[in-house]
């Protein structure tokens, strides 16, 4: 069971399945019963030791192994593959005690208390000198063991110290700059640094953004690129003592990717994963959780350039316990989830974690086997679970099918629409790429959702939404997407600014104010009460522009209000039969939809009944078909071939009970 870069072997046979597997909290007769449990349940793989640095190096330099040998033997026995943590993600209480000042400062200039993880500084060397030194331990203890198959380096990295404020930060941040603008004079034109009379004459003088007092959204974007690229250094530096110590293993960490922006720059990391891993957590509000599945399935499957299979690091089987009322799953919803990631390219299924915690900080979360143990619905959902696994891994390493549409998504974008003083400072970023997303999904038209680097051919729908920042190499890319015959979307808020955060002037939206053919002269944001409705019947809040279509047709004006009979959307079209299509106002998710279906008709999408949800992964020779029914209703489906979670032939008509997936297996043809 070992895994090389040249065949790119996945590391379990078949699809992998398991959980953080955290056993330091209980005696040796749990760790027997979970042995027994996991075979039961079908698990093949655990993240093992993500938070056990305090435990494993118990003062400084002084280290204590017996445990955790005891339980790689265990696994080993029992023939559980190990995704072994580097545990660098909680410092132990010595070393913090030790070293206080590597704990992080916050921008008020409040120094964290230890108590929680991921409390150091990213840019302390001392954090780093002592985190490479139980990471390169625990390489050469472990590295060649038959079991241990990849590396999990820390955990969620920016999950709890994504920025810090401190003075060695200040300094490192200097020293960033120092090496992106060579010059003061560079770095003073890039953040317009002469509006209040701060232009810099020393880069010593240069902060972090501490307090509500730093404004400037340049200095600010730089601060949040600078904070993602400390953070990815932690990352290669652990990745470079563990290639050394162990060059076959796959090394990767665990992501956050959702539908908002994070501390961490996910696509600007992703080329240092060997395998891409997401964590992904549904929140109770949410009145569309299987779509927010869906979105960050999208996202990651299209974060490398090969679309290749990731793995689910940690999702839940049931309630999580940190927010204000946890819901806690329906029934059949965790299998459920765990397939639509499969079907959206997931090669792994894990689970944070394995056993319910009786104290600590998170006893309320659920797991894999829960507070009230074997005999209840959640662990036979897991073991439903495995078995479907089980019966899906000719799936693994198949691709899914390239997708029609992609959405743009760009962390500095997030950073910069959620930062600075706006005409709107009340808008999310990921709202809008949802509604987009939405409005196709529904439909079953296949979304990767793409950075604005990435290469657009194979798509024939292009969607720029809230993309505030783009460079001026990329708006050009997005423009020939039009030009050369594609359908380019570009919602509000998007080409607003350069990559150093200033606006371009002319008319918005700059960047695209070209290619869509029109432009607008102000933003006209609405209040909280305020809506806005449009000819065509479509209605929105939030945002409205003075919009003037040049060379562009009025697909809808406004009706009333300070703006009426000015165009609201409108369309070019290209002799390639390309289209650019500016949507300047703020549309309501049901008219994002009715427009979407206006602009983006189907080409043989289908019209499946109820709430199905289907995708399709294709290896060289199969295609595995997976229909996700997320209504209560049973359906019946088109399509024949055999049912992998049945095991049933299938002729013409496939029947999916309400709330379960089903996947067909056929030759490619
Ligand atoms: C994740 C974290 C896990 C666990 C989980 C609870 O963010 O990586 O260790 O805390 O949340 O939902």
């Amino acid at each position: 069971m070992t895994w090389s870069h040249v065949d790119n072997k996945w590391p379990t046979d078949g699809l992998s399945f398991g959980a953080d597997y955290n056993p330091e909290q209980w005696d040796r007769s749990v760790w027997r019963e979970d042995m027994k449990l996991m075979l039961e349940a079908g698990v093949n793989l655990v993240s093992l030791g993500i938070f056990s640095w305090g435990l494993l190096e118990v003062a400084d330099g002084e280290y204590d192994w017996t445990w955790f040998d005891e339980i790689v033997d265990l696994l080993e026995e029992n023939g559980i593959a190990i995704d072994l943590a580097t545990p660098t993600a909680a410092p132990p209480g010595w070393l913090l005690h030790a070293h206080p000042e590597m704990l992080v400062v916050d921008h008020d200039g409040v120094k964290h208390w230890p108590g929680a993880r991921l409390g150091w500084c990213p840019s302390s060397p001392v954090f780093r000198e002592h985190s490479l030194r139980i990471v390169r331990a625990l390489a050469d203890r472990y590295g060649a063991r038959d079991h241990v198959v990849m590396w999990h380096v820390s955990n969620e990295l920016g999950g709890g110290n994504g920025h810090c404020y401190c003075d060695v930060s200040a300094a490192a941040f200097r020293r960033w700059l120092r090496d992106k603008y060579t010059s003061l004079d560079a770095l003073n034109a890039a953040w317009n640094s002469a509006f209040w009379g701060h232009t810099y004459r020393d880069f010593e003088h240069v902060l972090p953004p501490r307090g509500n007092d730093s404004k400037n959204p340049s200095l600010v974007l730089d601060f949040d690129r600078f904070s993602s690229d400390e953070l990815l250094q932690q990352y290669l530096a652990e990745r470079t003592v563990l290639k050394e110590i162990a060059p076959g293993l796959p090394v990767t960490t665990n992501f956050m990717v959702g539908a908002e922006q994070d501390a961490v720059d996910y696509p600007r990391w992703s080329p240092y994963m060997d395998i891409l891993a997401n964590d992904h957590y549904t929140r109770s509000s949410d009145p569309l959780p299987q779509q927010d599945v869906a979105f960050s399935g999208d996202r990651m499957r299209a974060l490398t350039t090969d679309r290749r299979p990731w793995m689910l690091l940690e999702h839940s089987t049931s309630a999580v316990n940190w927010q204000p009322r946890n819901r806690a799953k329906r029934a059949g919803e965790a299998v459920r989830n765990s397939l639509s990631h499969v079907a959206h390219g997931a090669d792994g299924i894990l689970f944070f974690q394995w056993r319910a915690s009786r104290g600590g900080a998170e006893q309320f979360h659920s797991a894999m086997v829960p507070h009230a143990g074997r005999d209840t619905v959640v662990f036979a959902a897991v073991k439903e679970l495995g078995a479907h696994l089980r019966a899906l891994a000719p799936v693994q390493g198949s691709r899914v099918r390239q997708a029609r549409a992609a959405i743009l998504f760009d962390d500095e974008a997030g950073w910069a629409v959620q930062k600075g003083v706006k005409p709107n400072n009340e808008l999310s970023y990921g709202r809008p790429l949802r509604d987009w997303h939405r409005a196709l999904w529904e439909r079953n038209i296949g979304v990767d959702v793409v950075s604005p680097w990435d290469d657009f051919s194979g798509y024939d729908t292009l969607i720029a939404a809230n993309l505030f920042v783009v460079s001026d190499q990329n708006a050009a890319r997005i423009a020939h997407f039009a030009e050369s015959g594609g359908t380019l979307i570009v919602t509000p808020n998007s080409g607003i600014v350069d990559t150093d955060n200033q606006v371009r002037l002319g008319g918005y939206p700059g960047a695209f104010r070209e290619v869509l053919g029109a432009w607008s002269e102000e933003i006209h944001p609405l209040q909280v009460d305020e809506r806005f409705t449009l000819d065509t019947g479509w209605t929105g809040t939030d945002w409205t522009e003075h919009v003037h279509a040049d060379s562009a047709d009025v697909l809808a004006r406004y009706v009333g209000g300070s703006l009426d009979g000015a165009p609201a959307v409108t369309s070019r079209t290209f002799p390639s039969g390309g289209r650019a299509i500016y949507v300047s106002a703020g549309l309501d998710s049901g008219s994002v939809a009715a427009l979407a279906r206006s602009v983006v008709p189907s080409i043989g999408e289908p019209d499946l009944p109820g709430d199905v949800e289907m995708l399709v992964r294709e290896s060289d020779t199969e295609a595995f078909t997976f229909f996700i029914n997320h209504g209560s209703a049973d359906v019946s489906v088109p399509g024949t071939g055999v049912e992998m979670l049945t095991d049933t032939d299938i002729v013409d008509f496939l029947d999916v009970p309400g709330g379960t997936v089903r996947v067909l297996r056929r030759p490619r043809t």
